[in-house]
């Protein structure tokens, strides 16, 4: 059933703004996709190089999770446009980050797809470089050692000074941002994750929407002004982050939806 969008409005509140630029945030849950062959109407999508990347994967789950979210990618896509789902074709940059290239006309369109076990997260705008990142919270992680090694010396001392109970959740939120930046770069682990930190505000609340601070350390060459985020839990089972780029004084509008089976148009509004 259709809902009114929930609409996100990012701004500076003093600043005379232009057009809002916009960005669309699609979930998915696999479980909701359960008993609906799902896997098989995604598959029927894919290209040859989507199904040969596919077939490499050992087990099942993994082969019908991957020909969900690109199945997905492709139904979410031709929501914008008049394109057939299985006619998106794609070009990769040197980092393996993917763009439009067929149609032609629709090159300009921007998205980014991430998946993990159990759930996909799929950025889409217009104009505007997107990178997401989700991440399923309940798996095994030792996250203070994963910190140490691979955040920056601010993140981690921030990390270790929250109570126990709060580390591993703090773990996640920075995963999923520093994830969302470096595919929103498009240059995945060629960017050092101790080169750029995120602070929180001191008021956040983790069940809520948080919309850090980011700041670069050389040799890092990048503006902070340049960038907006977001990062929200879905549920008890998913932490997910998206990176924007586009100026912090600029309004932003993020709409979140969640994909469930039956018509893309009718997706509805995460709550
Ligand atoms: C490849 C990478 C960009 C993301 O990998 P990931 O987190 O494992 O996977 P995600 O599901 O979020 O994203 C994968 C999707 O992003 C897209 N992608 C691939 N390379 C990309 C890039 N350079 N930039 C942006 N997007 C990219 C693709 O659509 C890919 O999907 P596919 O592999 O099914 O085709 C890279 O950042 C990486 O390898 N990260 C490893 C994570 C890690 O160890 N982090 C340590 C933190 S403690």
């Amino acid at each position: 059933m259709p809902t009114f969008p929930k609409t996100f409005i990012r701004a500076d509140k003093n600043k005379e703004t232009e057009m809002p630029e916009a960005v669309d945030l699609w979930f998915a849950s696999f479980a909701d996709f359960d008993g609906c062959d799902a896997a098989k109407t995604g598959a029927d999508l894919l290209d040859d190089e989507e199904r040969r990347r596919r077939d490499r994967f050992l087990f099942t789950r993994d082969r019908d999770s991957f020909a969900l979210s690109h199945g997905l990618l492709r139904l979410v896509l031709s929501s914008y446009s008049k394109t057939n789902p299985a006619a998106w074709t794609y070009a990769w940059n040197d980092w393996g980050k993917p763009r439009i290239v067929e149609p032609a006309a629709e090159a300009s369109l921007r998205f980014n797809l991430s998946h993990t076990r159990g759930g996909a997260l799929i950025g889409v705008s217009r104009s505007l470089e997107v990178g997401v990142d989700i991440e399923a919270t309940q798996r095994e992680t030792s996250c203070l050692d994963l910190a140490d090694r691979y955040f920056s010396p601010s993140e981690v001392a921030a990390l270790r000074q929250l109570p126990d109970s709060r580390q591993r959740e703090r773990f996640f939120e920075l995963w999923t941002l520093k994830e969302s930046y470096i595919k929103a770069r498009g240059m995945g682990l060629a960017i050092p994750l101790d080169q750029f930190s995120f602070a929180f505000p001191k008021e956040y609340d983790p069940a809520g929407e948080v919309v850090p601070a980011i700041s670069f350390t050389p040799p890092l060459d990048d503006q902070p002004e340049e960038w907006q985020f977001v990062g929200r839990p879905v549920g008890a089972t998913f932490r997910t982050a998206a990176a924007v780029r586009c100026r912090r004084d600029q309004q932003l509008r993020m709409i979140w939806r969640r994909l469930r089976p039956g018509p893309v148009s009718e997706a509805e509004l995460l709550a």
